[in-house]
Order: structure tokens, then sequence, then C-alpha cells
């Protein structure tokens, strides 16, 4: 078994190389895949970095090339890189442009892959499929890059998607990974945990987004770290965000905008209360369930009196709230 995953590394090592040389050299990856990553303001330089490559609309482009190194079709199906079906066997990804995913040690272990333009039939990325090497609940994005970053600045930004990742380094924010559109998960947030306590959490301007960010948060809790949120207008991510304001009113944007998740949760539910009493019963009651998500007493006191203050509930009524919460938990 450790043997098979060495060998897995090792071609998906070869594939990782062979899309890049296919984006920089191949016609069609030069005229179509790297024109199109050039034209979303990704310099050479950042293209190297996440070793950005393409894969062309051939059936057979990897696969003619791996095999001929020598790669069994076996390990190319076990990597997620061909499928075999009946009697056929095809590249999984064609015509794309393709995104690495790395273990926290450098290695690739898996990809994402972006159609070009927008055809609605098909599913914007493809992704590899669970393999022996890539859990997609147990990997972040940009993570073998962010690791340090993460440390020294005490803090991990949060995205949704591969270009987000990419967009904040093009800005000079190297602390950041994304959830890659799924669900964030208690191993990812035990990843993060590892080189810092705090998350600010930086999801699309969009209604999905806000909700991700709500699950989110409770899940971050949950595992011990501190959250925080950054919204963005409605229909920007941080991606096309950051193209819209330029890197420093960015990062400055980053700063102000950052909100402690008690305000960013009790805003965005009153928000959509109104003035309805009892519908602002309910925010009460969703905030302090969020609040007990939190190991520390201190903390949850100091939250509850946060949270009075925004909801203009007395403090006593929280508490007597939050106790309740905490007992049906024990
Ligand atoms: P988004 O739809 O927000 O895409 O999905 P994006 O990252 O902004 O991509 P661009 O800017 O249009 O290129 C966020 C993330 O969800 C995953 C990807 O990881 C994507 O980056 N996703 C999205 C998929 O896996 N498959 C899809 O079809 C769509
Ligand atoms: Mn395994
Ligand atoms: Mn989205
Ligand atoms: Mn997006
Ligand atoms: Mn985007």
């Amino acid at each position: 078994e450790h043997q098979e995953k060495e060998s897995l590394y090792i071609v998906l090592k070869f594939a990782t190389e062979y899309f890049q040389d296919i984006l920089k050299n191949h016609p069609e990856g030069k005229s179509i895949g790297y024109s199109y990553l050039r034209e979303r303001g990704f310099s050479d330089a950042i293209i190297q970095k996440f070793e950005l490559g393409y894969s062309t609309e051939a059936w057979d482009g990897l696969l003619k090339a791996a095999t001929e190194k020598g790669y069994s079709i076996d390990l190319l199906e076990k990597a997620g890189l061909i499928i075999l079906k009946e009697e056929k066997k095809y590249d999984r990804f064609r015509g794309r442009v393709i995104f690495p995913i790395h273990h926290p040690s450098g290695k690739p272990i898996a990809f994402g892959a972006r159609m070009l333009g927008s055809d609605k039939k098909q599913p914007k990325y493809l992704n590899s499929p669970e393999t022996p090497v890539y859990h997609k609940s147990n990997v972040l994005y940009g993570m073998h890059l962010a690791k340090r970053p993460i440390r020294q600045q005490d803090n991990c930004y949060l995205v949704e998607g591969y270009t987000d990742v990419i967009s904040l380094h093009l800005c000079g924010i190297e602390n950041v990974v994304a959830s890659s559109g799924t669900s964030l998960t208690v191993e990812q947030i035990r990843l993060i945990g590892r080189y810092s306590k705090h998350i600010t959490v930086l999801y699309d301007g969009d209604p999905a987004g806000l909700r991700a960010s709500l699950r989110g948060i409770d899940l971050i809790l949950e595992g011990g770290l501190q959250a925080r949120v950054v919204v963005f207008p409605d229909g920007e991510d941080p991606d096309s965000y950051s193209r819209k304001l330029g890197a420093t009113a960015f990062a400055a944007y980053l700063q102000q905008e950052a909100t402690d998740f008690v305000v960013f949760k009790t805003q965005l539910l009153l928000k959509e209360a109104g003035k309805d009493p009892l519908r602002r019963t309910e925010v009460a009651r969703e905030v302090v369930s969020s609040i007990a998500l939190l190991q520390d007493p201190m903390a949850q006191a100091v939250y509850i009196k946060e949270c009075s203050q925004l909801l203009n509930i007395d403090e006593p009524v929280l508490t007597a709230e939050l106790q309740k919460v905490t007992r049906r938990k024990a």
C-alpha cells in the first residue's frame, strides 16, 4: 500500500509537468489555455508558482504521453487521470485549464480543471475523484504555500475557490487556503489549527456564500478556533473584488471589514428578521447557540455582553438561554 502511494505520487507529478508543458509549448495550450490565464490577470510567475497547466481537447493526450513513459493504465486510473468505461479508456481532463492540488508537503495529489468560457451543459470545474492519496475532506487548496505565512501572520484566510487563492497571492497575501467549493470539514479546520487559531472567512458575496459562512463559523468554533468574516458585495468574490480594488485597497478592505463572528451573524440574521419581535428572539437563540460552542467561559461571557447590546436584549436573559443550551449538550 505504501508502494502504491509512492507510485501515485510519481505519476501525479508526471501529469502536473505534462500539463504545464502543454500550457507553455503546445499550440492549443499557448493559444487557448495560456491566453485565458493571462486574460484573467495571471502573470507567468504566478502560473509557475501554482504549477498551472492545460489539457488539450484530445481524448488521449495524457494517456499516450504517460503510457509511452511506461506508466500503467491501472496506475493512471487509480490516480484519477484516466477513465475506463466498458472497452474505452480516455483522459478525464480535456480542453481545460489545470489547477494542481497539493499535499501540504508540496506534492501534487489531485487536479481541479476549469473549462474555458461558459458552456452551461458542463460543470465549470471538474475535479479528481477520491484516490488513495486524495481525500477531499482533508485537503485545503494552497496549504503547501500557506503554512509558513499562516503561522507568521497568525491568521488564515479561508476562500471558496482556486482562483481566489491565486488572486490573493497576486495581492501579496499568502496566508490563504480554499475549501474548494465543498463545505468545510472538521479535518480541514484541524489542519489550519496546526498553524494558527484564527480563521478569517472570505466566502463569495452571494446568498450561498453567506449561508456557507454561517455553517463554517460554527464548525470553526467547535474546533476551538476563532472566526472572523469579511463580506463582499453581492456578485463579487475575493478574486473579482481584488482585481476591482487593486492590491492596496483590497488589503485595506480585508483589514477594515473583518468582523467578529458574533457581530457578523447577529447583523446578518437581524437584517433578515426585520422588526418582528418573535423573529428577533429566534435570532438571539441562533446567536447564543454559536456562543455555546466556545470552549472558554470567559469568552462566552464577553460575547453574551456584545450580543446583548446588538440585540437589545438583557444580558441575564441571554445567559439563561446559554445555560439552557449548554445543559442540553451535556
Ligand atoms: P465558484 O463557482 O465560486 O468558482 O466555485 P470560482 O472559484 O469563482 O471560479 P472562477 O473565478 O469562475 O474561475 C468555488 C469553487 O467551487 C469548486 C471549485 O473549487 C471552485 O473554485 N467548484 C465550483 C467545483 O468544484 N465545481 C464546479 O463546477 C464549480
Ligand atoms: Mn487513505
Ligand atoms: Mn460561488
Ligand atoms: Mn467564486
Ligand atoms: Mn471567481
